[in-house]
């Protein structure tokens, strides 16, 4: 028979184990501390095309994800193993240092809080409509994790992005796994995803875009009536908006029947093995690391792990004597990463005529109503409590 004292013990035993519990449950906050993802950035995400409340909560999430991570990245140490890695050996990399390390810096601009408007960044649309159709689940599609659309602060997140996991929950299960705890993508994240977006962004991620011209006089505009062909090629060097390099060559302007270019195919660079190559084949511009959105996301990604586990995940560990073994390494062509973009297909595409450029506020993602959330399932998880109570009460006196 329950006391009166053991009576009111209760609530307080059940509220908190409860409480604690629907805190912790799987599609649930895990903070108890004051929500860590309800922070008040300067630049805003709109639109929301398509997007269900639950997918905007993700979306933002990942957003602050992808803060943590670049802040954790804008401190370049060139000596460093991931910064050789993923970016290439100082002699290679020398020219591209400040050019990498300006691209870091405007992405973790993005984490610059309300009222700070010096170094704004454009506010992002972001959607899940899939305006280019490139999510795929059907043929010839990206199947992409995300994409962004015409290196504007446009982002379209597919149903991939809403399968990966928070920051922090990937890190925690990656470090417990002993056997796997140096494979870098297995702390690949809704954050991650994130970065590579960003760096799309035209106001964020600068490149070298180089164009092979026929004609010795880099002056001269190409005419195809005076130009001889015979002539010199020509390279010229400018920037532009970075998009994702290909594995074995750049691609550029080059005719095909001009020289062995056979080996330049349209296999792009995610996940950790293809961008490591990246920084240490030959057949690979020294640039092309710093050209590729995905080497900057996977690189922060390994800093932040580095920062807040303290070692680097150091695998794909590449061995390739030759070009002939890279080749031949099925994993290479077939991709080692396979769930997180389309090889076949750059995650950079033009924006159609009629799809809106600009997006209306979301209302539903902004974090007081996360907040709003956040109480909902606490009073549920209240309700349950004094359930439990009239249920142990009614049963008290039935016995
Ligand atoms: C760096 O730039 C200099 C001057 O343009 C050039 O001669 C050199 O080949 C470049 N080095 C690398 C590794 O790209
Ligand atoms: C990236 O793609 C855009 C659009 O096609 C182009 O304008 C830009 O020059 C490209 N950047 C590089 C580095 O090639
Ligand atoms: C290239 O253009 C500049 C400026 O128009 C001119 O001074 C220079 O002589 C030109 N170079 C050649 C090789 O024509
Ligand atoms: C090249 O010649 C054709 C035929 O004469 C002419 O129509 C065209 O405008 C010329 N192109 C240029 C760039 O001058």
């Amino acid at each position: 028979m329950l006391t009166l004292q053991s009576l009111l013990s209760l609530p307080v035993f059940l509220s908190t184990t409860l409480i604690a519990h629907a805190l912790a449950a799987p599609d649930g906050f895990i903070d108890k501390e004051p929500n860590r993802y309800d922070i008040d950035y300067e630049a805003a995400l709109l639109g929301g095309d398509g997007c269900n409340n639950k997918q905007l909560k993700m979306i933002r999430e990942g957003f602050v994800d992808m803060n943590q991570l670049f802040k954790a990245a804008v401190q370049v140490d060139w000596d460093g193993d991931p910064e050789h890695e993923f970016f290439g050996a100082p002699e290679r990399i020398q020219n591209y240092t400040m050019l990498i390390e300006a691209n870091l810096l405007r992405a973790s601009q993005y984490a610059n809080l309300k009222g700070n408007t010096e170094n704004r960044k454009p506010d992002i649309h972001v959607r899940c409509d899939d305006p280019n159709d490139q999510c795929g689940d059907g043929d010839g599609d990206g199947k992409h994790v995300a994409y962004n659309i015409g290196n504007e602060p446009h982002i379209n997140f597919c149903r991939r992005y809403f399968k990966l996991d928070p920051l922090d929950q990937r890190v925690l299960e990656a470090t417990l796994d002993e056997d796997n705890d140096m494979k870098l993508m297995r702390y690949y994240n809704r954050g991650a995803a994130w970065a590579r977006q960003v760096m799309h962004i035209s106001a964020v991620g600068q490149a070298i875009v180089e164009k092979v011209v026929p004609g010795i006089d880099s002056n001269s505009t190409y005419n195809p009536n005076t130009t001889n062909l015979n002539s010199e090629w020509t390279t010229r060097i400018s920037m532009g908006a970075m998009n994702t390099s290909f594995l074995a060559g750049v691609k550029n302007d080059h005719p095909k029947t001009n020289g062995p270019n056979n080996i330049q195919t349209l296999n792009y660079v995610y996940g950790a093995k293809r961008a490591k190559l990246l920084a240490v084949f030959p057949t690979q511009m020294p640039y092309d690391t710093a050209n590729n959105a995905e080497n900057y996301a996977l690189y922060a990604l390994a800093r932040y792990v580095m920062k807040t586990q303290g070692f680097y995940p150091i695998k794909p560990i590449l061995q390739y004597s030759s070009e002939m073994a890279l080749l031949s390494d099925k994993d290479v062509l077939d991709g080692d990463d396979k769930q997180n973009a389309c090889l076949q297909k750059s995650d950079v595409v033009p924006r159609n005529r009629g799809t809106n450029f600009v997006g209306e506020a979301i209302e539903s993602a902004s974090p007081s109503s996360m907040l709003g959330l956040l109480s909902t399932r606490t009073s549920s998880a209240y309700l349950l409590v004094y359930g439990g109570l009239v249920y142990a009460l009614v049963s008290s006196w039935l016995a």
